[in-house]
């Protein structure tokens, strides 16, 4: 939500800003800018938009100094345009900032600045940080900001840069992600990682309350009160070609494509020979044993993982389970105790609602852990146990291979808790490891029906409404399904429980109702099957992810996609695959920006 890129030393200042930029556009894409020191001055250029029409304006400009920042926005306070794009100026425009993240108390603040003579602009929240910066200055930029940041109510991440001491580049972080790229003789600051892979892997995360001021020889942190904080340098593993398309069309097929291969390397990781490796380390293992309860607080497609989670945990390790969304979680005051242990799922571990979730349960002295994809994230600092779904960098906004991902550890973590637990036997547990090792393998036939989920798609692709139906394993991918439909063509889409679509949305169904039935051969086959017929009678168009083989299906659905037959308890790992397909195909289909689909930005950093 927001990306925000900050450099300085010697490399061509608008092509590393722009790079970063494009890196950081998943984040936020409705305006995008860049404000740079030039002849000891700051030039600022900035357009309502996608990153392609700043590039318009500053591809080729070359500036003479070494300190820059760009942003690119996803807008919260004032619409999108030209002058609501960041970075902002102060009156004089030598101090240049962009924010990511909301000033809470933007607008008392203006007013004062406003009595004092201060001219805005922009319907911002964070157009007053450099007017305050500018209040404050008195010599010394490291200062003005000290004194700003005290003055601010809200989630910040912030990047300065002035011609008053053009060799600086500031960073301040609080409640909003920012990452410090330690390089040689460069330094830089980004709301993530993949903005730095090419210039860096040495990143330190700064903390919430950290102000970071950065020369191109080197960086000193401090707290807000100016005390001088040491942080760790870690050094990522991420390579920089992770973040290409590697030459498919959109992030998001590349993304659908390396499923099978993650599947493989969390197998290799988690799995050894035929006993479960997740839980490794014994204080984490006699946390969950000792836990009577489980909470799973998640947002989108992550909590969609939740409610998979929930199901499994229940059936296999017999744990008491909730699942909710962080946004209602956090405010619902629910009932914890020391006996309930909160788990966070989250890809990016920078979503504003599940941090508050897993604050709100430390609070309260509850432990948490996480299930997280990015690492060193807030949510992996934040929480008393990490496991990482290791998806490697996800960019297209629709998340499509850490939904997989985070799938596969939850299934590992409930099979080897339900092991710990003597609810396995030592045969089931060999077989169980047998099949999850064929997971890799599975997904990979299902990708070979893409050619065939596209002629679908073709067929659909002007639908206005999309139905998905599943039950047990396969109702919430039918949640997930759904979500990915209308995220990424705009089609108006729901899942329901099959079972409940009687209750309510069959008054929906005509003939120009397309139907999706995930109903592969299971425990719920049958009962599913019933509601299929109860729709075909009705005249809906019924696309069914059925199992291969499964003739029968073919005479009452319009088009079948066959999956391989699967243990029932695997079943919602796979059959998203297809969906993810078709919601790929039918979204490109009618023109959409996958990638960045409208209105949406992959990693929520406000609440
Ligand atoms: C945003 C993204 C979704 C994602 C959700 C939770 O809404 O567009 O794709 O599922 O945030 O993100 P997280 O990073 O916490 O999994």
């Amino acid at each position: 939500m927001c990306g925000i890129v900050g450099y300085v030393g010697d490399k061509d200042l608008g092509s590393v800003i722009l790079v970063g930029l494009e890196k950081l556009e998943y984040r936020g894409y409705d305006s995008a800018g860049i404000a740079a020191i030039h002849n000891h001055r700051l030039v600022l250029m900035k357009k309502a938009g996608r990153l392609k029409d700043l590039y318009s304006i500053v591809n080729g400009v070359v500036f003479n100094g070494h300190v820059g920042v760009g942003h690119t926005r996803w807008a919260t306070h004032g619409k999108v345009n030209d002058i609501n794009a960041h970075p902002h100026t102060d009156c004089n425009d030598r101090i240049a900032v962009a924010h990511n993240g909301i000033i809470e108390n933007f607008q008392e603040l203006k007013k004062e600045l406003e009595a004092k003579g201060h001219k805005f602009l922009s319907d911002t929240d964070s157009e007053v940080i450099p007017h305050l910066i500018e209040e404050y200055y008195k010599g010394s930029l490291k200062d003005a900001v000290l004194k700003t940041v005290k003055r601010l109510e809200g989630s910040f991440a912030l990047v300065i840069v002035s011609s008053l001491e053009p060799d600086k580049l500031i960073g301040v972080k609080k409640d909003s992600p920012l990452l410090l790229g330690v390089g040689k003789d460069e330094m830089l600051l980004a709301s993530d990682a993949t903005a730095l892979l090419s210039h860096t892997k040495d990143i330190i995360a700064l903390l919430d309350g950290d102000i970071c001021v950065c020369t191109k020889k080197g960086y000193e942190i401090m707290d807000f009160e100016g005390n001088k904080v040491e942080r760790e340098i870690k050094t990522i593993e991420w390579e920089p070609t992770m973040v290409s398309k590697k030459g498919y069309k959109h992030f998001m097929l590349k993304e659908i494509y390396e499923e099978p291969d993650i599947f493989r390397k969390n197998i290799q990781e988690y799995i050894r020979e035929d006993d479960f490796t997740l839980l490794k380390d014994y204080n984490l293992r006699r946390l969950l044993l000792n836990k009577s309860r489980y909470y799973f607080q998640a947002s989108g497609t992550s909590l969609h993982a939740g409610f998979v989670g929930r199901l499994w945990l229940e059936k296999m390790a017999k744990v008491l389970t909730d699942a909710d969304f962080s946004s209602e979680f956090r405010y619902r005051e629910p009932l914890l105790s020391k006996d309930t242990l909160v788990v966070a799922i989250s890809q990016s571990g920078e979503t504003a609602d599940t941090i508050a979730g897993i604050r709100l349960a430390k609070e309260q002295g509850v432990d948490v852990l996480s299930i997280v994809n990015v690492k060193n994230s807030t949510i992996a600092r934040e929480s008393d146990y990490v496991i990482y779904i290791n998806a490697g960098p996800e960019i297209g906004v629709a998340s499509t291979k850490a939904y997989t991902a985070q799938l596969l550890v939850l299934l590992l973590l409930s099979l080897e808790l339900a092991a710990l637990k003597g609810y396995l036997s030592d045969e089931q547990r060999r077989e169980l490891v047998k099949d999850i090792r064929k997971l890799p393998d599975l997904a990979e036939r299902v990708l070979h029906l893409d050619d065939e989920i596209n002629k679908i798609a073709e067929e659909y692709k002007n639908s206005n409404y999309f139905m998905f139906l599943g039950r047990g394993f396969n109702y919430p991918t039918a949640l997930e399904a759904a979500l990915k439909l209308k995220e990424i063509s705009y089609i108006h889409a729901a899942g329901y429980a099959a079972g409940e679509m009687k209750h309510g949305p069959i008054a929906l169904v005509d003939k120009n109702l397309p139907v999706c039935f995930i109903i592969p051969k299971d425990s719920v086959y049958e009962k599913t099957k019933n509601n299929l017929l109860e729709i075909k009678s009705r005249g809906g168009k019924i696309i069914a992810v059925a199992t291969e083989k499964d003739d029968s299906i073919k005479e009452f659905a319009n088009h079948v996609i066959y999956v391989p037959k699967m243990p029932e308890i695997l079943e919602p790992i796979i059959t998203i695959i297809p969906l993810q397909l078709l919601a790929y195909h039918i979204a490109v289909k009618r023109g959409c920006d996958v990638d960045k689909p409208r209105n949406l930005a992959k990693s929520v950093t406000v609440e």
